[in-house]
Parts: structure tokens; sequence; C-alpha cells
């Protein structure tokens, strides 16, 4: 472990779990009682914009409830010391890896707290419900502001910067996801076959778990600090 010098990370929901959000794929497949294809496509939001609204209107302000734990503290800490390349691609709408201070972070799924507008197409800091119809403070127009989220059938951010990092990772790990959703769960794939070592820390095997070279099982909020501390260690 010791000649590593480009790290990719890839976050999940599992690693906000223990800090009260709620992950995806729930044993019953719901996600926090809806469907995903009535809350995460853009299907589902033309046939019903106020409960998608009224949905992730109650998801950011749970935002205010939840503190980072001891896993995005752990990354943030990894950021701030490590002197190689690191990139941390998320596909969580939570604040959590920020407010724990990591920099060198990409919302690969957009945002909870940024709105976008489909008359003007700016995408805006946004702290309050989007379900009222406010105006956009760029172009004034009611009503055409919808949560920056990507949704299932929309394009990911940053794609292209996200294949160049992973071209040059010389450690990919990913932490707290199922591996069910594409592209995130091909990035194992690309970055063993471009020569980088690959981990995943999870509560349970991914659906990609044969691609990794190492599997640590158990809480992202034990297993994330330990691993900091030996890369820390080590380089
Ligand atoms: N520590 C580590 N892993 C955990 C923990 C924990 N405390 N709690 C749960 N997990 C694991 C679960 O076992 C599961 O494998 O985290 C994973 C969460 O998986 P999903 O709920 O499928 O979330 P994710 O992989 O982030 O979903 C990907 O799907 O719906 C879309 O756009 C949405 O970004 C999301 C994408």
């Amino acid at each position: 472990m010791s000649d590593i010098r480009n790290i990719v990370i890839l976050t999940g929901a599992g690693i906000s779990a223990e800090s009260g959000v709620a992950t995806f794929r729930g044993p019953d497949g719901l996600w926090e009682g809806h469907r995903v294809e009535d809350v995460a496509t853009p299907e589902g939001f033309a046939r019903d914009p106020a409960l998608v609204q009224r949905f992730y209107d109650a998801r950011r302000a749970r935002l205010h409830e939840v503190q980072p734990n001891a896993a995005h503290a752990a990354l943030a800490r990894l950021d701030s010391e490590w002197k190689g390349d690191l990139l941390i691609v998320t596909q969580n709408v939570d604040d959590l890896h920020e407010r724990a201070g990591a920099k060198r972070l990409l919302h690969m799924h957009g945002e909870l707290k940024s709105a976008w507008c489909r008359a003007c197409d700016a995408r805006l800091p946004w702290e309050d419900d989007l379900g009222s119809g406010p105006a956009c403070p760029d172009c004034g127009v009611d009503g055409k502001l919808r949560p920056d989220i990507v949704w299932f059938g929309e394009m990911p951010y940053e794609m292209e910067r996200i294949d160049r990092a992973l071209m040059e990772a010389d450690l990919f790990v990913s932490i707290g996801t199922s591996g069910a959703v594409y592209p995130a769960a091909g990035y194992v794939q690309t970055a063993r076959y471009c020569g980088a070592r690959t981990l995943e820390m999870n509560l349970e095997p991914s659906q990609g778990s044969i691609f990794f070279h190492e599997t640590r099982l158990g809480r992202a909020g034990e297993l994330v600090p330990d691993w900091v501390e030996e890369v820390l260690e080590a380089n």
C-alpha cells in the first residue's frame, strides 16, 4: 500500500446510514415508502410533480437534523492530509461529506441543496422548499424549479472527470453502495482494468463484490476511520 499516489473513493447511501439518512434499497424494495420509479424518474415527476417536490422538500429539510458521522470525518481527514491526488465521488445527494470538511468532492447524482430551473437552465444553491413553486432568482419564471437531482434515465454529472480519475487511480475504494446502479457500479471494473488496486467497505457484499481485490464487511463508521489511519501511516 506504500506506493499509492492517486486515490478515487466512491461513496453511496451506506456511508450516511449511521447519520440517520435512509438508504435507497430497503428490504421492502421501497425508498422511504415510495416506489423509486415514482420519486426518482423524470416520468414520475411529470405524472405527479407535487408528490416529487414534497418528497425532496422533506429530505432537504431533514438535512438540518442529521450530522456527519465518523466515516465522513475520516474521509475529510484523508482529504486534508493526503498529499497525492484524491477524488471523492459521491452518489449521495446529502451534504454530509462537505459538512465534515471534504473538499475534493463531486456529487455525481446532484444535490438536495441545489435547484435546477427548467426555464433558464440555471443551477442554484437552494435551502428552502420547492413545492410552493417559487420564482427562479435568475430568470424570474415561477414554478419551473425542480430538485437538481439526477434521476433514473438522466445523465450523471462530471462523467469525463470521473473517468479520467479512474484511469489514473492507483487505489479505488467503494464505501456503502449496493453496486446496483450504473455507471457508478462499473467504476470498480474501469479502475481495476486500468491498474488500480480495489477495496470495498460495505455492510454486506455488494452486487459487484467479485470485482474487488479486497472486501471489508462492517459499518462504515468503524471501517473507514481504521482504513484512513492505515493509508496515512503507510504513505
Ligand atoms: N456501513 C456500510 N454500509 C452500509 C451501512 C453502514 N452503516 N448501512 C447500509 N450499508 C450498505 C447496504 O448494505 C447497501 O449495500 O449500503 C448500501 C446502500 O445501497 P443503496 O441503498 O442501494 O444505495 P446506493 O448504492 O448509494 O444507491 C445508488 O441508487 O436510487 C439511486 O440515485 C440513487 O445514488 C443512489 C443510487
